[in-house]
């Protein structure tokens, strides 16, 4: 019998035993996947694991499009924008049959953990994937920074940061026109880019999705009392899904007699070479991602909270909700006198 208990746990120990570990990105790209997926690659070598890199996300898996990984082959990223594996959005891994496939698929090419750079709904598919034998971890990786369980999202920092840059330039115009500029910015439903350039770009106004009122009216009178106090220009950073953009700044140069223009910034924001933030923190929570893994923790989140990385387990992770903070919004508005 004890015999019989011991032969037991020395498979259930081999079972248990990582040999691969496989990484997708998925989602919307964010600068800073690169270095997540480099770390995630030369930690899980130095720790004599084999990698496997999914190309195009869950679509990419399902379609079995697995590539043997080296630490030759992510040289030359950490600096690169976008994701070298390519990313998808998949609606397929949102159904059992779909999640049972990419399982198996897992096992197939003896994937015996997965790293999930993505949001959100790619941690609902690892989630998945965990309850079907694959274990995982997620990564924060999203431009908008809307994951509840982190304060930091692998990205954000260089979207951000080069969303100011954009409106800096829109600005020096718009103060020579004299004019009211409406700029649109990413983020989804929810408005961290739009409260960060708020601040950062020193608007006038700021206008986010977990705004509860929005009343052009008042709007139009701000304007027309900002010109009053002899301020050179308007600045709206616009959060995209308040509203028309284009539409708006007809309404307002109607309505105001001022000169409004619209500038919507687009997928720029999701380009471009991450900041020194976003290679440092990826890079941190790659290796991390495989710690856990040889540590024999799997089905978590990494996440940045109070100064800390950390992680959580998947579904308290995905159950977590995070708000704007009200009181840097107080703070946008007072600046803007
Ligand atoms: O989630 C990242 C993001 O860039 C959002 O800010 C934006 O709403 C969305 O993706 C755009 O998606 P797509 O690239 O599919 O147009």
């Amino acid at each position: 019998m004890a015999e019989q208990t011991g032969k037991k746990q020395v498979l259930e120990e081999i079972e248990d035993t990582i040999r691969t570990v496989g990484v997708l990105t998925s989602g919307g790209d964010a600068p800073g996947m690169n270095a997540a997926i480099r770390a995630v690659v030369r930690t899980a070598l130095s720790k004599g694991l084999k990698v496997r890199g999914i190309r195009r996300g869950y679509h990419g898996l399902l379609k079995e499009e697995i590539i043997d990984l080296s630490a030759r082959d992510v040289s030359d990223t950490i600096q690169r924008g976008g994701t070298i594996l390519q990313t998808a959005r998949c609606q397929t891994m949102r159904t059992e049959e779909g999640q049972q496939k990419a399982a198996a698929i897992c096992k197939k090419y003896g994937i015996d953990a997965l790293v999930v750079i993505g949001g959100d709904g790619s941690f609902a598919g690892a989630k998945a994937l965990s309850n079907l034998g694959v274990k995982t971890i997620g990564l924060p990786g999203t431009i908008d920074l809307d994951i509840a369980c982190t304060d930091y999202t692998i990205g954000f920092d260089t979207a951000v940061n080069t969303a100011m840059e954009a409106i800096d330039k829109v600005r020096d115009t718009s103060t020579s026109h004299e004019r009211c500029s409406i700029i649109e910015v990413m983020g989804r439903d929810a408005g961290y880019l739009a409260l960060w350039c708020g601040i950062a770009n020193g608007a006038e106004r700021i206008m986010m999705p977990e705004e509860k009122s929005y009343n052009e009216e008042e709007l139009v009178k701000d304007i027309l009392d900002n010109k009053k106090r002899g301020k050179k220009n308007y600045i709206i950073i616009n959060a995209e899904g308040v509203g028309d953009t284009m539409n708006m700044a007809k309404r307002i140069e109607e309505a105001t007699g001022i000169e409004t223009r619209a500038t919507i910034l687009g997928h720029m924001q999701r380009g471009g070479s991450p900041t020194c933030k976003d290679r440092v923190y990826a890079s941190t929570m790659g290796a991390m991602a495989v710690e856990l893994l040889c540590q024999g923790k799997y089905n978590r989140v990494v996440g940045y909270k109070d100064g800390k990385f950390v992680d959580y387990d998947i579904q308290e992770a995905l159950s977590m909700k995070k708000e704007i903070s009200e009181h840097q919004y107080e703070i946008s508005k007072i600046l803007a006198i």
